[in-house]
Order: C-alpha cells, then structure tokens, then sequence
C-alpha cells in the first residue's frame, strides 16, 4: 500500500542523460528522508540495456514505479505516445508537483501533459539556450522553461536568456549542477578504462595508453543524420588517430547511420577501438583516462570541465557557454580544420584547464530539495 500521508513528487527519466541528474535527488531524499515521497516514471525512450539498465545500477536509481515503455518513433510518435502514456499515470499518483530534467522529448511531453492538468513543473537545467532552433532539444528547452513553475539553473546566464523569454525571475533559482554531484559521487569508482576494453574484447587494446588516447562520442542528428557531414567527420577522426589513437563508445542512432551510409569501414581503422554504449562508471573512467574529448554531447561538455579536461565539442554552438568561457571546452564545428588545430593544441600545449564554475561542488541536490520544500510543503 502507498503512504498516502506523505506528498508525492513525481521524477521524469526518458533518455540517457537524464539517470545522472535525478539519481543526486533520489540519493539526497533517500538519506535524508525528507518530508515528500519520490515517484519514478522512466517513459521508455531509451530502452536498450546500454542505454539504460547499466545506468539504473550503477547509479543506485531504484527500479522506476512505472515504465511506460514508449521506446522509438519520429518526434511527434514518440512525444505523443509519451503524453498519451503519461496521462492516466498523473491521475492516479496525484503527485503535488512533477519534476522534469534537461530537454530530451520525455521532459517536455510530461511537462505538457502536467500544465494541462493544473500540476506544478519543476525544471531542473532550465534556461540553457543554444539559440539554434534546428536542435530538437531546443524546443523542448523554450517549452519546458515556458510551462514550469520553478526553475532550477546551472549557470548564471540561463537567467538572462530566462528573463528575454518573459519567465518570471523570481521562479528561477541558481543551484549548480546536479550532474556534477552526480560525477562526484561517482568519480572514485569510476572503472579504469583497460578494463572497459577488455570487458568488451576490444582488439588491440593492450597498444593503448593512459593519456595517450582521445575519446570520441558522437550521436547528434545533425552530425550522423547528413552522409556528408558524417564522411567528413570520420575522415577527419581518421587524420587524427593516426597521431592520437580513438576510443569511440558508439551509439545506437550512429552505429545504425555508419552502416547505412556504408561508412563501416571506419569502425575496423587500426587506430579506432570502438565499444558499445558504456554505462556511467566506465564513461568516467574513459574520460579521466583520455588526453582530450571530442564529443556533440550536452553533458559531457560539463563533465570535462568539472574534470579539467580538454574538450572539442563537435557543434557550431553550445547552450553551456560556462565550459567554453571558464572551462576546458572549445567549440570546433565539424570543419576540418578546426578539430584538427584544437587536436594539435592540445597535443603540444595540453590545452584549455579551465576553472570549475561556481556552485558546480556537489550540493546542488542539497540546494534543490530545500528550495522545493520551502515553496511547496
Ligand atoms: C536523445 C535525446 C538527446 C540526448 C540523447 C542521448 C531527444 C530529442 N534527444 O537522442 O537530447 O542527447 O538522447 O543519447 O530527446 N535507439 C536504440 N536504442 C535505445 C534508444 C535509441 O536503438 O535505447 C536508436 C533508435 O533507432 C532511435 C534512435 O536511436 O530511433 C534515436 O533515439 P532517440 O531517443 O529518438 O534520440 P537520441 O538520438 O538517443
């Protein structure tokens, strides 16, 4: 039977990025046993055991109340089965607030569901602006931030692009980063990065070296969807890994464009050692290992800064411009020549070390829980 003399706040997980910024707030919750009760809804987006049954475990997130199961479709499918999904749920747990994180198509189409029903939203990662309207997390972000009731930020400049947006400041709070708790919590153990490769066989894994690799992840539409711009990439990680050999995580959506295009090829290079999606203690463990990151990734542009290690971020554009202003990161598109001399600085000066931005130490679950209590309960 549930407690129902404790109010519910309801958690959204959908996609991978999502498992390492709620597990801090169920963590916190759990230690601390305050006064509301967590419900967990994974809405089934990401769905294969790499994508997802890795994170779960690792994590320590406990097994989601309801998995709603929606797995893959176009946008307006996979949104709409989501909604669909979602709706009944709501009815029933009657949770006194919904809380949703970043911007994949889970946030938003709970998010909408939510409003719709006069539930409050809370936001964790609002504000953050890429300005570029082609990303489909970009809308989900202008629309999520939109609905919410309270808004929790990263970095101080979410506020500003809250504030053009007509969002109410007094909605948003400056808390850090629950990814970077998330990474801290984690980070001591973290699975050294010989042993990710000889759990999936990798070939000729023994002629790499710590620091002496790049790690490569890349799965954005607008990088594997395009044949073209996806042949320049790989023609260029194929230059650069004969000075620096690649270790590249390769995931689904990327795998599945490499071999349609008929790009595998790349996948057998003697200086590419490619894996499956890896779970989050064996990530941590490549990306400490690695001499520098070359990611399209959101998360990852953070995590090398909290890490203080080099990152080339694969896109024309970031909506976490702290990485690029105080931390190690340095936008690099997908010209070639960009990535190339980004490589090679960092190959002869080590590159960007970067600062840790405030309030990215560790606490900002602390932080985010106290501000829910204080304006809900
Ligand atoms: C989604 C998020 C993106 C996030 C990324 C992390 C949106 C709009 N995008 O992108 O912000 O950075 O997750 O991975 O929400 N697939 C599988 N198995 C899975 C999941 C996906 O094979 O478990 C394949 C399917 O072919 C699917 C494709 O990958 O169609 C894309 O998956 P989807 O969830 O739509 O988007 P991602 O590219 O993963």
């Amino acid at each position: 039977m549930r407690d129902t003399s404790c109010p519910t706040l309801l958690f959204i997980v959908g996609a991978r990025p999502n498992f390492m910024k709620v597990a801090p707030l169920f963590q916190y919750l759990k230690r601390h046993k305050e006064s509301m009760k967590p419900f967990l809804v994974h809405t089934g987006q990401h769905y294969d055991k790499a994508m997802k049954a890795a994170f779960f475990d690792q994590l320590n997130i406990p097994e989601p109340d309801i998995d709603l199961e929606v797995g893959s479709g176009s946008h307006a499918v996979q949104t709409a089965e989501i909604m669909l999904r979602f709706e009944p749920i709501l009815d029933r747990v009657k949770p006194f607030a919904v809380l949703v994180v970043g911007d994949v198509n889970s946030t938003i189409a709970c998010g909408l569901v939510a409003v719709k029903k006069n539930i409050p939203i809370i936001h964790v990662e609002a504000g953050l602006r890429s300005y570029d309207r082609d990303m489909p997390e970009e809308i989900n972000r202008v629309l999520t931030d939109q609905l919410s009731d309270l808004l929790f930020t990263t970095e101080r400049s979410a506020h500003q692009n809250l504030e053009k947006e007509g969002i109410v400041l007094d909605k948003a709070h400056f808390v850090g980063n629950v990814m970077i708790d998330s990474l801290r919590n984690h980070l001591n153990r973290a699975v050294p990065f010989d042993e990710t490769l000889k759990l999936h066989k990798v070939e000729r894994r023994e002629t790499l070296r710590e620091k002496q690799f790049a790690l490569l992840t890349l799965h954005r539409p607008s990088n594997v969807d395009n044949p073209e711009i996806l042949k320049g990439l790989l023609e260029t990680f194929e230059m650069i890994s004969s000075d620096l050999p690649i270790v590249f995580p390769v995931h689904p959506r990327t795998g599945k464009m490499i071999q349609e295009y008929g790009f595998s090829a790349f996948l057998e290079l003697p200086n590419v050692f490619c894996l499956p999606p890896v779970g989050y203690l064996e990530i941590l463990g490549l990306m400490t290992s690695a001499k520098l990151i070359l990611t399209d990734s959101g998360g990852i542009q953070e995590e090398t800064t909290a890490l203080g290690i080099p990152c080339s971020t694969l896109r024309e554009n970031t909506e976490r411009p702290i990485t690029v202003d105080q931390g190690t990161n340095t936008i690099v598109g997908s010209a070639r020549q960009k990535i190339v001399d980004c490589v090679d600085e960092v190959l002869k000066t080590g590159g960007k070390s970067g600062r840790i931005p405030e309030y990215w130490d560790g606490h900002a679950s602390e932080r985010i829980v106290s501000t829910i209590q204080e304006r809900f309960l």
